[in-house]
């Protein structure tokens, strides 16, 4: 098993496991994905749900359809406010502000928005024209995902990018002017030919441009992609490591802390709508193959949904009004879901807040923090009082390790009793 470190919502689970779970407390913030599955080409790294387009965008007709699915799942959140939003893809920012804007007014109207809720829009910057920004920035944008991925040409032209480092450069200067200084650059590293020089170069560039996040990826070869079939030539692992140390280390020097696995903020501008996330809090995910997850109380039990919608845009467009296919995580899942989404976070965690995302007692987890601890993956946080926890460097270094013992396992269900 590998951590997926790139996020758009999180895979479903199969069937209600029936186990009887402590429902108390109230239900965790709530966030809204729209999925965009359009882009003007395919990147032969992206195992993302985006398609190339191929012909007209179906502009009007997506925004209807969000729209009817939101409508549809909107009795599910009744009484709770939408805190972010993520306009995610493929790329959202095919679409013009005077679409987005119609798309967000009613959202806000239908959903309920709170007072400052978090917009994000992820943007291509080859997409981007001049002047658009602060179109977006009026339509209620009030954060930017700008791809920039690398600032050297021959790199970008290897990755399939339809944009030059210029594109960047220009939409940058955009965003500072348009007030929508709240954006984040994504980088990748461990490019092909890349050496250490040639991803710090990339990454002292990026934060010329003085973004307020930077997420840091290295670049994987994700199965079913063209890169996966015909594997371009890429630095070494112990090559990569290098580039991923050396690259951090002037993160830290120049005030981005590091908060997750990959993401890297000043202080104040952590991205709250992938915090939800990593926090096992709910969303609600509409567009084309969006996932989302529901926490709900009933009857004295706290049950966790997700949900699923068909990834292709043509079966989407003939199923949105239908809403998505919602399914109960069985509870035995819900220790490695939590584990899998809380500790790629560097913030500590408290016991007490897994069992109030999960409605699991505290003792669901103990064998696995014992054993964790042990080894030296998972320390007591000693500054905190209460059941606190945290990942160790070594940790870090293991996390797929660390998140996997927290599978379920029917030995050590019976030996808890439960
Ligand atoms: C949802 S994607 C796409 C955002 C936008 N469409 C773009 O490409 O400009 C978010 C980010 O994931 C990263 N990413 C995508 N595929 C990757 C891969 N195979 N390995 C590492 N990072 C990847 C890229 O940095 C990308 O900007
Ligand atoms: S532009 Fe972004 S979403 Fe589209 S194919 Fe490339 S990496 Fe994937």
């Amino acid at each position: 098993m590998s951590i997926s470190i790139r996020e758009t919502g999180t895979a479903g689970s199969s069937t209600n496991g029936g186990l009887a779970v402590a429902a108390s407390g109230s239900l965790p913030p709530l966030s809204l994905y729209i999925h965009f599955p359009w882009c003007v080409a395919k990147c032969p790294y992206c195992d993302f749900n985006s398609h190339a387009l191929r012909e007209a965008l179906p502009e009007a007709r997506y925004i209807d359809a969000l729209l009817a699915d939101a409508a549809v799942q909107a009795p599910r959140v009744a009484g709770r406010s939408i805190e972010t939003v993520f306009l995610g893809g493929g790329t959202p920012s095919l679409f013009p502000p005077a679409a987005l804007g119609r798309l967000l007014e009613r959202l806000r109207a239908s959903l309920g928005f709170s007072s400052a809720t978090e917009v994000t829009l992820e943007a291509n910057p080859a997409t981007v024209e001049r002047g658009r920004f602060a179109e977006y920035a009026a339509a209620g944008i009030n954060r930017v995902s700008l791809g920039a991925q690398s600032f050297d040409s021959e790199t970008l032209r290897v990755l399939g990018r339809i944009h030059q480092p210029s594109d960047v450069f220009r939409a940058a200067e955009e965003l500072h002017a348009a007030n929508l200084a709240n954006f984040n650059l994504d980088l990748m590293f461990a490019l092909p030919d890349q050496d250490v020089a040639g991803a710090l170069a990339d990454l002292v560039t990026a934060l010329s441009l003085q973004p307020a996040h930077l997420s840091h990826y290295q670049l994987t070869l994700e199965p079913g992609t063209l890169f996966a079939a015909q594997p371009p030539p890429l630095p070494a692992q112990d090559l990569a490591w290098d580039m991923q140390a050396a690259c951090h280390a002037v993160l830290a020097a120049r005030g981005f802390a590091q908060y997750e696995v990959s993401a890297f903020a000043r202080s104040g501008r952590q991205c709250r709508h992938n915090l939800n996330y990593w926090r096992f809090g709910d969303y609600l995910g509409i567009g084309a193959g969006a996932h989302g997850k529901l926490t709900r109380h009933a009857g004295g039990r706290l049950t966790i949904e997700r949900s699923t919608h068909l990834r292709e845009p043509r079966r989407y467009f003939a199923s949105a009004a239908g809403g998505p296919e919602w399914r109960t995580i069985p509870a035995a899942d819900l220790p490695f879901e939590f584990a899998m989404n809380q500790l790629r976070l560097n913030e500590p965690f408290d016991v007490a807040t897994f069992s109030a995302r999960t409605g699991l007692p505290a003792q669901r987890i103990a064998a696995p923090l014992a054993a964790l601890e042990g080894r030296g993956l998972l320390a007591r946080s000693p500054a905190l009082v209460g059941n606190v926890w945290q990942v160790t460097a070594r940790g870090r270094e293991l996390l797929n390790d660390v998140v996997q013992s927290f599978l379920p396992t029917t030995n050590f269900d019976a030996a808890a009793g439960i």
